[in-house]
């Protein structure tokens, strides 16, 4: 794929317990291919990819990238 960079990381740490972070197909079908749930306390260190162009993420989370730290609670 051009001009795709999959070298950054994404932090996601769970503030709750159940938290979801679901993968999102990249092209032009967009449907979720993967979910994975988080327990309180529990991070994920994750890399967008040929399959994966967007991440949702539901329930109370701080989510760290290169372009800031965001909490879903806020
Ligand atoms: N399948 C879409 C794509 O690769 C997924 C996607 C990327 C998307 N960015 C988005 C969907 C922003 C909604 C909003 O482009």
């Amino acid at each position: 794929m051009e001009n795709t960079n999959h070298d950054d990381y994404i932090v996601v740490k769970a503030k709750e317990q159940g938290v979801q972070v679901i993968g999102l197909t990249r092209g032009q079908d967009t449907r979720f291919h993967h979910t994975e749930k988080l327990d309180k306390g529990e991070i994920l260190i994750a890399q967008f990819t040929d399959h994966t162009s967007a991440v949702k993420i539901r329930g109370k989370a701080r989510v760290m990238t290169k372009h800031g730290i965001i909490d879903t609670d806020e």
